[in-house]
């Protein structure tokens, strides 16, 4: 098994920012969006909190799929929710989306006060994962929805490089150095498992779902 190496938390540069935004992550962002509504059903009027929001990409495909949503979306770094401002009003969702800087290792708000709360692709980012996942948690409210979703780390950099030529060979060089480091930033499902379990919850809410994701999911009680 390769070991966890650490990259930045914040992708605070206007250079990360608008690199990352312009790499097409549309199919992970469509099936992100499909698989969260198939687990918490068709937004009920709550607001969605989304965790590491980066340009607000997933908040713009939830609302364009469901004419319920309005998300909160939060952001550790500047430049991302600057990009995620332009993108929102481009598509004029200023009304649905709410862009904030909020760090996700303790959050301003209230418990349970989501309906939902979702994130992509945070979770390798940050050091010591395990207070963010807790506030995640604390955030959702009864008979809501937790969907966290990130990489995760493969067991060999033999199929850590097939999984970034399959992922980005065609992408800058950038692009697939980024991949790279976020695939060795990465928890590991029985990583992510070990968490959850000692958070109180089942180990098999947690499940790859892809060749490299894993996804957390788990339904609050009334
Ligand atoms: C790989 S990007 C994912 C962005 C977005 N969720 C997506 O799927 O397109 C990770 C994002 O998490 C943010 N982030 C990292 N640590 C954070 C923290 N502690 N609190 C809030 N956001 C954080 C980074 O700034 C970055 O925008």
């Amino acid at each position: 098994m390769i070991p966890r190496v650490l990259e930045p938390e914040a992708m605070d540069t206007a250079e990360d920012a608008a690199e990352y935004d312009a790499m097409d992550h549309s199919g992970v962002n469509v099936r992100f969006v499909a698989d969260f509504l198939a687990s918490h059903g068709p937004c009920r009027g709550g607001t969605i909190l989304d965790v590491g929001t980066g340009t607000a990409r997933i908040p713009l495909e939830l609302c364009r799929v469901d004419p319920n949503a309005m998300v909160r979306a939060v952001d550790l770094a500047e430049h991302m929710l600057a990009l995620g401002r332009k993108n929102v009003q481009e598509a004029g969702l200023t009304d649905r989306i709410r862009l904030e800087k909020v760090d996700a290792k303790g959050f301003p708000y209230p418990d349970r006060s989501f309906e939902a709360v979702i994130s992509n692709s945070i979770v390798h980012h940050i050091p010591e994962p395990a207070a963010a996942l807790a506030e995640m948690v604390r955030l959702v409210a009864p008979g809501g929805t937790l969907f966290c979703r990130d990489l995760a780390r493969p067991e060999s950099s033999e199929h850590l490089e097939q999984l970034v030529t399959m992922y980005a060979g065609r992408e800058s060089a950038s692009a697939r150095d980024l991949l790279a480091a976020s695939l060795h930033a990465a928890l590991t499902l029985n990583e992510v498992r070990a968490i959850v379990s000692a958070m109180g919850f089942s180990a098999d809410d947690v499940a790859l779902t892809s060749d490299r994701h894993w996804t957390w999911i788990s339904r609050f009680i009334e």
